[in-house]
């Protein structure tokens, strides 16, 4: 269009002199000319073809140490159904950045120290029954913390109690520390159970608040004396900001104790000192962005810290069917959800293919996949929607709809040899063809996006278009009964690359297949 002028001719008629010129290679299927004179090349099939091998080999983004935190849950209480954001997110994250050569490392800092456990000691003491919380821990530890409060409320005093509990607790009390350590391992247990059920969730660290006990002190005297930390009000520590939007950050109380925030610096510090974090993900709630920004600000005045910690936050999760059967307390379940997903997905298996062999592992791939899925194919940043319809529904944007398009292309693939009698190709088969083949190598390029975003939906969309491109395919053009041995040959190898693509990116989304359903 540039060149209009200077030749005085119109751009249409330019465009056809440049593609006269052209000498057309094996590259080239044909040229188009389009539009007031858009030039538009299409690579030929067999270009494409020698792409598909490519696609499947390990992009090698980088190889830098990367830890990335996630899950965290709070020792004594049960897992909650939003407690599935930052481990789904989290353990995806992590995957990924494994998958492209990074050196990961996925750290579970549990929430297991802090005043609370002077009071869950406290309530023990006094109304705890060690064969009843033996048989189901956390339910029994959380029925004794909820009492300790409601009696503080009608007698003040059981705070001061539960204080001095935490107080010898601490300073190393025997009873105390034994109570404790029961109570971890109680509900590291039962959390264990969640995560097995939930499948693929793998720490390398199971290192909670506890893990940074002695490394508190040395860290306020640190942070004093290069007067990071100044003395406040009454004696307590602060970090104090420019911003007046960001309050004075507690490192110290005035009795002398230290908070979650002195932890936080101490697990910061650790991870890029002795385990030389080059990058630190903290995949937690939105809720906790202003307490973040205080830790990494605060950690930039420290020789040690060089912008190495990223808070990986994401939304509130709304439930659509707020009715949820499952509603126990305000907490729901996670587990209680986990089943009713199965059982959801089982009913489904039934109706859907009562002859199916391995009922049991369909439907929990299924169910399981569904809810992982509902969580890591939405955006992170907008709030996230809980809806039992849309996520066990066999269409759209849904694990169903993905694990059911997988087991489809396998069945042609264990089937492979010529069925009845061929079927012409439709007129639009090429172009169904081009236009799945051209998009089957973006799969690196849209999976290195993700990473650079943190985000596994930008890798969920892609894995969604795919298998729209590939349905469209698969329902217009014929392949066992496709009219050559070469064209059923090279169609069965596009669905066996697509399979592969379509269970590597959703096995990096924490997501299952199963070969028949
Ligand atoms: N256990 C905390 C909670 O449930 C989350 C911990 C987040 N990680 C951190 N390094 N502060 O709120």
């Amino acid at each position: 269009m540039q060149l209009t002028k200077q030749l005085g001719l119109p751009p249409r008629e330019i465009a056809e002199k440049v593609v006269a010129t052209i000498d057309k290679t094996d590259l080239i299927d044909h040229i188009d000319i389009a539009g007031p004179g858009f030039i538009n090349f299409f690579i030929s099939q067999e270009q494409l073809l020698l792409q598909l091998d490519e696609a499947l080999k390990t992009p090698k983004l980088g190889s830098k140490k990367i830890i990335v935190e996630y899950s965290q849950p709070n020792i004594a209480k049960p897992l909650g159904v939003h407690h599935l954001l930052s481990t789904i997110i989290g353990q995806s994250l992590y995957d990924i950045f494994k998958y492209l050569g990074f050196d990961a490392t996925s750290i579970n800092y549990i929430g297991d120290w802090g005043t609370q456990f002077g009071k869950l000691i406290y309530a023990y003491k006094q109304w705890g029954d060690k064969a009843i919380v033996e048989k189901d821990p956390i339910s029994e530890l959380l029925k004794l913390y909820v009492k300790f409060h409601e009696e503080a409320e009608k007698n003040p005093e059981l705070d001061d109690e539960g204080r001095r509990e935490f107080k010898i607790f601490e300073e190393g009390d025997s009873e105390n520390r034994e109570l404790w350590k029961w109570f971890v391992e109680e509900s590291l247990k039962e959390i264990q159970k969640t995560y097995d059920k939930l499948g693929g969730i793998h720490f390398d660290y199971t290192q909670g608040e506890s893990f940074y006990e002695k490394a508190t002190t040395p860290m306020l005297e640190h942070g004093k004396k290069l007067g990071i930390f100044e003395e406040g009000e009454k004696g307590a520590f602060v970090v104090q900001y420019d911003d007046e939007n960001m309050a004075p950050f507690v490192v110290q109380k005035k009795d002398g104790t230290t908070l979650y925030s002195t932890r936080d610096f101490c697990a910061l510090k650790h991870r890029i000192e002795e385990y030389k974090a080059d990058h630190i993900l903290y995949v937690v709630d939105i809720a906790q962005t202003l307490h973040f920004k205080q830790l990494f600000e605060g950690a930039s005045r420290f020789p040690w810290y060089d912008d190495q910690a990223t808070h990986v936050w994401f939304g509130r999760m709304h439930l659509k069917d707020g009715k949820a059967s499952t509603r126990k307390g305000n907490v729901i379940l996670l587990n209680e959800v986990l089943d009713e997903a199965v059982s959801r997905a089982m009913k489904i298996v039934e109706e859907k293919s009562p002859d199916l062999k391995d009922k049991e592992n369909v439907a929990r791939v299924l169910g399981i996949g569904a809810i992982k899925y509902n969580v890591i194919s939405q955006n992170r940043t907008t709030d996230i929607t809980f809806d039992w319809d849309r996520m066990l529904s066999f269409e759209g944007n849904s694990a169903p709809y993905l694990q059911y398009t997988y087991a489809r292309g396998r069945s042609i693939l264990r089937r492979g040899k010529m069925e009845g009698d061929s079927i012409a190709d439709p007129e639009d088969a090429a172009e169904k063809i081009r236009q799945l083949l051209a998009f089957i190598p973006k799969f690196r390029e849209r999976l290195t996006d993700a990473a650079k975003e943190y985000k596994p939906n930008i890798l969920a969309n892609y894995i969604f278009e795919l298998a729209q491109k590939f349905n469209s395919f698969y329902n217009s053009v014929p392949v066992l009964k496709a009219s050559s041995d070469d064209a059923r040959a090279q169609r069965l190898k596009i669905i066996g690359t697509t399979t592969q693509v379509l269970k590597n990116g959703l096995a990096l989304l924490g997501v299952e297949v199963v070969e028949e359903m």
